[in-house]
């Protein structure tokens, strides 16, 4: 029997303890052996629990437990998590974590600390929720040289995206949706402005390239500034709007970006709505492929922790698959150089000046401006047009 211990007994804590005990069957099948949880430690009263007993605020009585081999991280934040994962590795045991931030900011180095005690270190879950898009990105398009990475990564914004857009819901109420549901952060805050896309698209840069990606080089932008007007515009050109990370590499050096983005009705993720994530990668030889499914909440991304818990039952040694070193930011494509076609908004004084600066486009009239789509440039391009147009009211990047 494989013994596991849960930290953290919230949301997903608490659906990777349910999936242990409604799926033991087919887990037992699966993994070769029982896998039973051992300990949970959390700092709140579980004494109504029907299994209280498991319960422990006091991590000593995980880490020196010579028969728990699993530590499941599901704690979130970094203070605490990142010293229990230290000392979980330092002891010798693996860890599984559905914590996205631990993993951007530290993934190199607990890598390093499993590879020297012999266990493993895996976070399926930290990025696309239930979606297996980590180990298909370790192992499955290893033939590829990774060109691009594109998906919706935050299950929040997604969902109220998807509700400004279909039901003219406002922003805070969509919001409020989402929490009630379990999907958003502690803080919404990382989910709305695009910080928890940012340590996921960093995430999978860093596994895609093999050197960490810090989060610090993801030019991030969130969702706050997208108005019901933006929402009409988009209607206008055949497009929706999503919170895009976006990441490529070329030459050796790679660029990330988390922003809202204009997506054509024709590219298989303007259809991904609600909690749902896609994520789209493009290999140098498979061509395009779509990860899709539920990017948050209890269940699905539980599920995706329990599959790590699996792989280490299997293979509890340590291996190189899922890591990546140190990074170097000489590597990444400054924002400025990225080339895309935006789209401008701007007040009426403004519209005869545009196609002097920027070529020929059409202008649509909008309910209180006007806009119109550049043709494809850099981004440092478009601050200077922006500048010699004496100011815009305001832009998104368009995804082709
Ligand atoms: N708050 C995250 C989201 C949870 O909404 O996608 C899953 O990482």
């Amino acid at each position: 029997m494989k013994k596991i211990a849960i930290i953290g007994f919230g949301v997903v804590g608490s659906g990777v303890y349910e999936i242990i005990r409604k799926n033991k069957d087919i887990l037992t099948k699966k993994a070769g052996e029982e896998i039973d949880v051992k300990r949970i430690l959390d700092i709140r009263d579980f004494s109504d629990h029907e299994e209280a007993h498991l319960f422990t605020k006091d991590f000593n009585d995980l880490v020196n437990d010579d028969e728990i081999s699993i530590i499941v991280e599901t704690m979130g934040g970094i203070k605490f998590a990142y010293d229990y994962t230290k000392a979980a590795l330092s002891a010798g045991k693996s860890v599984v974590t559905s914590n996205k931030e631990l993993v951007a900011a530290h993934g190199d180095e607990f890598f390093r600390i499993a590879k020297e005690n012999n266990v493993r270190y895996l976070y399926e879950a930290s990025v696309g929720g239930g979606i297996p898009i980590i180990r298909p990105l370790a192992n499955d398009v290893s033939a590829n040289c990774v060109e691009e990475i594109s998906g919706i990564l935050n299950g929040t914004t997604n969902y109220i995206l998807t509700k400004m857009f279909k039901e003219n819901d406002s922003f805070e109420s969509a919001l409020k949706t989402a929490q009630e549901l379990g999907y958003a952060e502690k803080d919404p805050t990382a989910d709305v402005d695009g910080i928890d896309a940012c340590r996921k698209i960093s995430i999978l840069m860093s596994l895609a390239t093999g050197k960490k990606f810090d989060s610090s080089n993801v030019n991030t932008i969130g969702i706050r500034g997208i108005t019901a007007e933006d929402v009409q515009y988009a209607a206008a050109i055949g497009c929706t709007i999503k919170l895009i990370g976006r990441g490529f590499t070329k030459d050796g050096k790679a660029n990330a970006s988390v922003e809202p983005m204009l997506i054509p009705h024709s590219c298989p993720l303007s259809g991904i709505e609600d909690v749902f994530n896609g994520v789209l990668v493009k290999g140098n030889m498979v061509d395009e492929l779509l990860f899709y499914g539920r990017g948050a909440g209890k269940l699905p991304t539980a599920s995706a922790v329990v599959g790590d818990i699996v792989d280490i039952v299997r293979s509890p040694q340590y291996n190189d698959y899922f890591t990546w070193e140190d990074g170097d930011s000489s590597a990444v494509i400054p924002y400025e150089d990225v080339k895309a076609r935006f789209f401008v908004r701007i007040t009426e004084d403004k519209k005869d000046k545009v196609k002097a600066i920027f070529g020929d486009t059409e202008i649509i009239k909008g309910v209180s401006d006007y806009g119109f789509v550049t043709k494809k440039m850099s981004v440092a391009d478009l601050e200077k047009g922006i500048e010699a147009l004496g100011g815009i009211v305001g832009k998104i990047r368009l995804f082709k």
